[in-house]
């Protein structure tokens, strides 16, 4: 377990770069597999979930190494199908594999993935895909083992539009015979990202960032370079983080329109956004203020990757907001950790009512999953005195190098690999 000492009373300033986005490196990495030759990647975030693929790539014979600021993964080497159970337990995106794997060698064995614990997160919609893909599949003593011939192109009506099922179904169709339409598919940025880079290794997608997705399958793929986008959720982090204690924070590199609904809100608190071609700069001003009322939803809505951070935020404000989470079932953890740092809030089902209040204090808190871990970063800077975090690796799943970011932008972050607790007694 890593513990992270959060000082309160900060005021982040400064320019930050924005890492590479962790949503979209994950089923770039995936599809590395459709394509026999080397693939180069820069601007791969260096975070946990984007090792631990890299990990289960090289499980299945797939050549990783870095030359500088690239990334290098060359799968001609990968003779395998069947996915590391350890491995692919603690990364929910090893179900992307499931469809590039399936493509690559007509069969795939994968255990059901992980991830984070933020509710039920069934991958029905990805199966069913797969299945009308013609993908024989059995679900057996908690793995998954797909079979049969070659894939081939249909049309996969998604009954809801899952981002990872999107990219599932596009990774598997993108070598099947024929063509396949995606109808009510996710829209989400990172989508996108993934059909520019099939695109450039020469596989036939478009319609990426709206609801219909077309992919005319070809035999093979070939070698490209390619640049990941910039980590919205991140840069919306960052810019959170400037909002909470009271300070003026610009990230740089960023796409700003990605992070709109999370920009109008920081608006709405009273902070003053300023944005340009590819940064941001949020400056409070006054007091943040509440916000009536929010609720995550599919892109182009409030991103549900954001709603601990916002919530965090609106713990310190002036009135009482309301959140609603629509998306995923169970993703309000955060809140009682923030209640030990006397925040107020109340949760019915799936809305959260919070009352702000103009001071939080340091508390020993738990991060339960990546987005929640993060909001109690920004909790915790903004509070008086010191919060611990305990199972912080949890952040580390998705922020490259949290602490020096924090650092340059003058917060501090202190690491522990021990608990405090335990250190005190021994
Ligand atoms: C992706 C993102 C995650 C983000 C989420 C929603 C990655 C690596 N992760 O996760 O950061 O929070 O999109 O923007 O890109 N569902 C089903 N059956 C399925 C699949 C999903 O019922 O087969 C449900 C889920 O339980 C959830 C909802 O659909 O309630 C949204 O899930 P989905 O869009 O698939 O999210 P992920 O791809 O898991």
């Amino acid at each position: 377990m890593s513990n992270w000492l959060v000082r309160g009373g900060a005021v982040l300033r400064g320019t930050v770069p924005v890492q590479g986005s962790k949503n979209a490196a994950l089923p770039i990495l995936a599809a590395t597999l459709l394509v026999e030759e080397s693939i180069r990647l820069l601007n791969c975030p260096a975070i946990r979930d984007a090792e631990n693929m890299l990990r289960i790539l090289e499980t299945l014979g797939c050549t990783v190494k870095r030359e500088g600021d690239a990334l290098i993964v060359d799968s001609r080497t990968a003779d395998r199908f069947v996915l590391p159970t350890a491995l692919s337990g603690e990364l929910r995106s090893s179900i992307f594999l499931l469809g590039s794997v399936l493509s690559r060698f007509s069969e795939a064995d994968a255990p059901y993935p992980g991830g984070c614990v933020i509710g039920n997160r069934p991958i029905d919609l990805h199966l069913e895909g797969l299945r009308r893909l013609n993908a024989g599949i059995e679900e057996q003593g908690g793995r998954i083992r797909c079979t049969g011939g070659s894939l081939k192109g249909a049309v996969v009506d998604l009954s809801y539009p899952s981002v990872g099922a999107t990219e599932n179904i596009m990774l598997a169709a993108c070598r099947a015979k024929g063509t396949t339409t995606i109808r009510n598919a996710a829209c989400e940025p990172e989508i996108f990202d993934l059909q520019q880079f099939l695109c450039a290794c020469g596989f036939l997608v478009r319609g990426a960032g709206t609801p219909t997705v077309t992919i005319d399958g070809v035999k093979k793929g070939h070698g490209a370079s390619y640049r990941i986008m910039p980590d919205r959720i991140a840069a919306g982090t960052y810019l959170v983080g400037a909002a909470i204690t009271g300070g003026d924070v610009t990230v740089a590199g960023m796409q700003p329109e990605t992070v709109d609904p999370l920009l109008n809100k920081l608006a709405e608190c009273g902070c003053e956004v300023t944005k340009n071609s590819d940064s941001v700069r949020v400056r409070a001003k006054d007091r943040i203020r509440a916000v009536g009322f929010t609720e995550t939803r599919p892109y182009p809505g409030f991103p549900t990757d954001l709603q601990p951070q916002l919530f965090s935020l609106l713990s310190r404000a002036d009135g009482t907001s309301v959140l609603t989470e629509n998306v995923f079932e169970s993703r309000f953890r955060h809140a009682q950790e923030l209640k030990k740092m006397g925040a107020k809030n109340r949760i019915l089902d799936r809305t959260a009512i919070i009352t702000g209040t103009d001071r939080l204090h340091g508390a020993d808190v738990t991060a339960h999953d990546l987005r929640g871990g993060a909001a109690l970063v920004l909790a915790g800077l903004s509070a008086e005195g010191e919060t611990q975090i305990r199972f912080a690796e949890r952040i580390e799943r998705g922020y490259e190098r949290m602490d020096s970011v924090i650092a340059s932008l003058c917060g501090t972050i202190a690491r522990k690999e021990k608990d405090i607790g335990e250190e005190e007694q021994a």
